[in-house]
């Protein structure tokens, strides 16, 4: 068990399961994107391990960019997602792959829904280590999900509490 300000977490998803749903979604990635030269677009700060993981496997020509969007406050959404740092890059006519952490509500991702139709890409799909299905309240397809799992709030391997946990190698949840 791990405390992390005033909360104890208990281990829940071992290293090795997070590296095997890594490794399915990059074949499923590589298999759909081979020789298109996609940019892969991560989610900050929580998907910055993942995407590093899912782009040192790709196998062709890519691209990197991030994007900074926030909406936790503690251990729950406040519900509203603000851009906390844009789009540098020109992302008009490209293949686009959006990395999360995690899929929640989805929230996170209608917000870049509508910033990816403004730019104008060419298409994009969705990758994320984990989605919890009984939370998300959206429409849009999650393409590449990693696992699914239960409605906790959990940490590690980039996901934070207030700030801490993103350094954990395994994946804790929250002690009830
Ligand atoms: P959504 O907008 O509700 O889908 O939430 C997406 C974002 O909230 C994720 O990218 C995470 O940064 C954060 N988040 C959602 N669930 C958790 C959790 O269980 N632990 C830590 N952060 C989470
Ligand atoms: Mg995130």
């Amino acid at each position: 068990m791990i405390q992390l300000h005033d909360l104890k977490f208990e281990p829940f998803i071992s290293e090795e399961r997070i590296t095997q749903a890594i490794e399915q979604i990059s074949e499923r990635i590589n298999k759909d994107y081979s020789g298109k030269n996609p940019v892969f677009l991560g989610v900050l700060n929580g998907a910055f391990l993942v995407a590093s993981e899912i782009i040192k496997r790709f196998e062709g020509d890519c691209e990197v960019s991030f994007i900074k969007l926030g909406s936790y406050k503690g251990t729950s959404t406040s519900g509203n997602v603000e851009t906390l740092l844009g789009l540098t890059q020109s992302i008009k006519d490209r293949h686009v792959i959006i990395i999360e952490d995690i899929v929640d509500t989805g929230n996170t991702l209608e917000a870049i829904n509508k910033i990816l139709v403004e730019k104008e890409v060419k298409d994009f799909k969705i990758a994320s280590l984990f989605f919890k299905p009984e939370a998300y309240k959206k429409k849009h397809p999650v393409d590449y999900i990693g696992m699914e799992i239960s409605n906790d709030f959990i940490v590690g391997f980039g996901l934070d509490y207030d700030g801490l946990g993103r350094n954990l190698t395994q994946v804790y949840k929250l002690k009830k």
